[in-house]
């Protein structure tokens, strides 16, 4: 059996070691031969197809980044994109791919699984927000990243008595600011899944300065105030129709600033979250991913996704899991009210 592998989408800390745990047992346990796909579907549309053995993934399993390279390339959206995949695939001879990717990797490949293409799911992004998954891999390297920021902030907030706003990335889950804020001891933390009161927040920020004490509002660059539209820098979009975000830290802090006459600034963290080494639990959780996903290709378990359940691995239908988003449950965020303001 010639297995295929790829990453799509973003990048995210511990897709080397997704790599490398389906290399090795599928050489190890199973005897498969492998190829990397470059650059996620766009190596399948134009045939960059390279060997991939078990010496090829060597030494990469703290790595950050991916060795095969990635790209947010949609074949829907290219001419003949389906045949061209399907004609690579025959040219290189391979049975089938194991695919790590998120929303946007996953729905190609649900489409393609349908089409008949062998493949199997492996959920990554910094985000978790791909249902049926518990975590996914890269989500808490980027929330310990995130936390020490903030950890950071804290210090120069109080130094100076002003606000410091923090924006992390979350395009339509707050996981990321909701996990990192907590962590971080956050006044204020806003996410995609509930618009914000530019009003209230300002009265949180300033119930804090009476009290002697320095703010620090953490907002998902998803996050959207109730009045109005998502404040955005740049209006280009990607081949999943996807717009480039980040705004709305900077809106947030001249909005606070004149609203309560007292300095506020933002940090945008953006891809510091996702480059660098993954944290422990990610390298297991994406190795665990890995083992697992090489196993549902031996059975010819095809169209599935491994997911963590409690401590289980399981297998769900691609076409499941892609259907919807995984969003924060409202009451998992009310949880926390008692730290707000
Ligand atoms: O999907 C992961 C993610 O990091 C999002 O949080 C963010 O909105 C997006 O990728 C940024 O994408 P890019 O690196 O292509 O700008």
């Amino acid at each position: 059996m010639k297995v295929g592998v790829l990453t799509g989408g973003g990048d995210c800390p511990g897709l080397n070691a997704v790599i490398r745990s389906v290399v090795r047992k599928g050489v190890g346990a199973y005897g498969f031969d492998f190829v990397g796909v470059r650059d996620g579907w766009l190596g399948l549309l134009q045939g960059d197809v390279r060997p991939l053995d078990v010496s090829g993934v060597r030494g990469i399993l703290p790595r950050g980044g991916t060795i095969l390279g990635s790209s947010r390339t949609n074949p829907f959206k290219h001419e003949d994109g389906l045949r061209r995949i399907q004609d690579t695939l025959a040219r290189y001879e391979v049975d089938a791919l194991v695919v790590i990717g998120g929303e946007d990797t996953l729905g190609v490949a649900t489409e393609l699984s349908r089409q008949g293409i062998h493949l199997v799911g492996v959920p990554k992004t910094i985000d978790n927000d791909v249902s049926g998954t518990d975590y996914t891999f890269g989500f808490d390297t980027a929330v310990g990243i995130a936390t020490e920021a903030i950890d950071r902030l804290h210090t120069t907030a109080e130094s100076h008595m002003r606000t410091l706003v923090v924006e992390l990335m979350g395009r339509h889950s707050g996981w990321i600011a909701l996990h990192a804020g907590i962590a971080g001891g956050a006044n204020v933390i806003l996410i995609p899944e509930r618009p914000f009161d530019i009003d209230q927040v300002c009265a949180q920020v300033k119930s804090r300065f009476m009290i002697n004490y320095a703010p620090i509002v953490v907002v998902a660059e998803g996050a959207v105030p109730r009045e109005g539209r998502m404040i955005l820098k740049d209006q280009s979009v990607d081949e999943f129709e996807h717009v480039r975000l980040s705004g709305v830290g900077e809106w947030l802090a001249r909005e606070i600033s004149e609203r309560t006459g007292k300095d506020a600034r933002t940090t945008v963290l953006g891809h510091i979250q996702r480059g660098g080494t993954p944290s422990a639990f990610d390298r297991w959780l994406a190795t665990r991913f890995g083992l697992h996903a090489i196993d549902t290709v031996k059975d010819g378990d095809f169209g599935v996704m491994v997911a963590l359940e409690g401590t289980r691995i399981v297998r769900l239908p691609l076409s499941d899991v892609t259907a919807t988003t995984k969003l924060v449950d409202p009451s998992l965020y009310d949880e926390f009210e008692v730290f707000f303001g």
